[in-house]
């Protein structure tokens, strides 16, 4: 990087106005996410890391493109509009007024996987070779005809688009990767020489080589590896990119002493994290920058999103964590919900079945099975028994109920925010609490148990005389025995 710090005869321009029209989708594939960052993200990082100003073609969907980049490098790039989308050469030839450095770098924006490593020799290797043009190939039979073709004889070279490429694909295999140094002196006369004579009509920045090396300029080329500088046409070539970055990111953190049940269907997006010492399960997700402790356990199919999880966690399978924050020796899961900016305050247990939104979970608080907890403060020590529902919503508005520390709630209790619990009360099994319940107090909220001895017996035996058979089957659940109960 130090050839590059303070480097004022280098300057980058990212060509990111192109229709994406392989894509089929109809937008701009510039924004579509590889592990959860947006591709044209990762070629702007690399540029900008390298400490020279930096330039942005634009044009199809361009607020889109726009809108991302200045979300996360704000007045680190400037944009140039490209109007009409009439190629690679136009795009640069749009720039004209930007160049000042004596060397210009151009990239294709839909190439994730370059890093500034390639970029450095690049430039060494021009800057040794005082060269007009140096630019980056790679060894690639390219079937399918998605690159241009680098093609040298008695000493000169040029570059062929597939589409105008008529030899035989398979002997031809070095390809053009898209990253080219330019001296601008020469940029400057030889732009005006580009033509749309070819089969796309289109101005094309790969015939500068050949105008170069008709006119005796020394053109230099860098053969890199060619899953460094993959592009991005179509979602085969994304899917095949994805698969790349993300082997990268899962070796990184093996490297760093995480242990993977299943590693190739463990998906983790680029700004995850994730402690020693700590164990993946099979299926796995974790995006938009989750933070895992160290020596946690996350077990199989649990999705994890801007989530912090605190060492010595556990997350049972098939659990979902959104946007909450999850304090040490937690536990929650299996088949859990935890989302809405929850906090699981430390060894708090969340079981199965239980959905936790918005709410804050004291230390040690348990709700082992199969609850919903919404808008509620339960403090340390609370147990929330089996069914507990908290009511949070009256049709209008959210409500928070107060769970005080040492509060038991029986299984099957529903409680109708707002309301607080008082510390370490009891309320009992199947209540429905509609007010406050003081420190220590004994709530029952139910209908009293009414239990008649041997009232069952009689019950069958009126049946048994009865000749009707639907009275027979209603059984003691009838109406009629109902009634005859109270
Ligand atoms: C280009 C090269 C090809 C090379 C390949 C490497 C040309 C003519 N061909 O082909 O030799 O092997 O990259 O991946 O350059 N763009 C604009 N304005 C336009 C057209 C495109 O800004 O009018 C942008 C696109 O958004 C894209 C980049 O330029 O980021 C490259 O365009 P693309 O259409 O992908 O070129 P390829 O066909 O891949
Ligand atoms: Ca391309």
């Amino acid at each position: 990087m130090s050839s590059f710090t303070q480097n004022t005869h280098l300057q980058g321009i990212i060509l990111a106005a192109g229709t994406s029209s392989r894509f089929k989708t109809g937008r701009t594939k510039l924004v579509e996410k590889i592990c959860g960052r947006e591709m044209i993200l990762y070629v702007t990082d690399t540029l900008v890391k390298l400490n020279i100003p930096v330039y942005m073609v634009v044009g199809f969907q361009r607020d889109v493109v726009e809108e991302v980049v200045k979300e996360h490098y704000l007045k680190k790039v400037t944009f140039i509009h490209q109007e009409e989308q009439k190629g690679t050469g136009h795009a640069i030839y749009c720039t004209q007024d930007t160049w000042v450095a004596d060397n210009i770098l151009i990239m294709n924006g839909d190439m994730p996987l370059v890093n500034t490593d390639i970029i450095e020799k690049l430039y060494k290797k021009h800057i040794e070779n005082s060269a007009t043009i140096t630019f980056a190939t790679a060894h690639h039979c390219d079937p399918e005809g998605m690159y241009g073709r680098v093609i040298e004889a008695n000493e000169s070279i040029q570059i062929i688009e597939a589409q105008d490429f008529s030899g035989d694909v398979t002997e031809t295999c070095c390809v053009n990767a898209g990253i080219y140094i330019i001296k601008k002196d020469f940029l400057q006369k030889a732009i005006h020489q580009l033509t749309t004579e070819n089969n796309a009509q289109e101005w094309y920045i790969t015939d500068l080589i050949k105008i170069a090396s008709d006119n005796k300029e020394k053109v230099q080329t860098l053969s890199v590896p060619f899953d460094r500088i993959r592009g991005v046409n179509n979602f085969k070539e994304l899917w095949a990119v994805e698969q790349i970055k993300k082997s990268e990111i899962i070796q990184h953190w093996m490297s760093s002493g995480v242990r993977f049940s299943i590693a190739h269907n463990v998906h983790i997006d680029w700004d995850v994290t994730i402690g020693a010492g700590t164990f993946i399960g099979s299926g796995v997700q974790l995006f938009k920058g989750t933070r895992i402790g160290k020596d946690c356990i996350i077990n199989g199919f649990s999705l994890l999103t801007s989530t912090i999880v605190g060492d010595r966690s556990t997350i049972k399978e098939h659990t979902i964590i959104e946007h909450s924050q999850l304090e040490q020796e937690v536990c929650v899961g299996p088949f859990s919900y935890v989302h809405g900016n929850s906090v699981l305050e430390r060894k708090a247990f969340v079981g199965s079945f239980v959905e936790v939104n918005r709410s804050r979970i004291g230390i040690g608080t348990k709700a082992k099975h199969l609850s919903y907890l919404g808008d509620t403060h339960a403090e340390n020590n609370v147990t929330i028994g089996a069914g507990t529902i908290i009511c949070n919503y009256d049709g209008a508005r959210k409500h928070v109920t107060k769970v005080k520390s040492g509060v038991l709630l029986g299984g099957n209790t529903t409680v109708v925010a707002p309301v607080t619990i008082g510390e370490d009360s009891i309320i009992a099994a199947g209540s429905t609490i509609t007010e406050d319940v003081p420190a220590n107090a004994l709530a029952i909220a139910r209908a009293r148990q009414h239990t008649k001895e041997d009232y069952a017996t009689q019950i069958r035996e009126k049946q048994k005389k009865s000749d009707s058979t639907e009275k027979f089957f209603l059984g003691a659940t009838s109406k009629t025995s109902f009634d005859e109960l109270q």
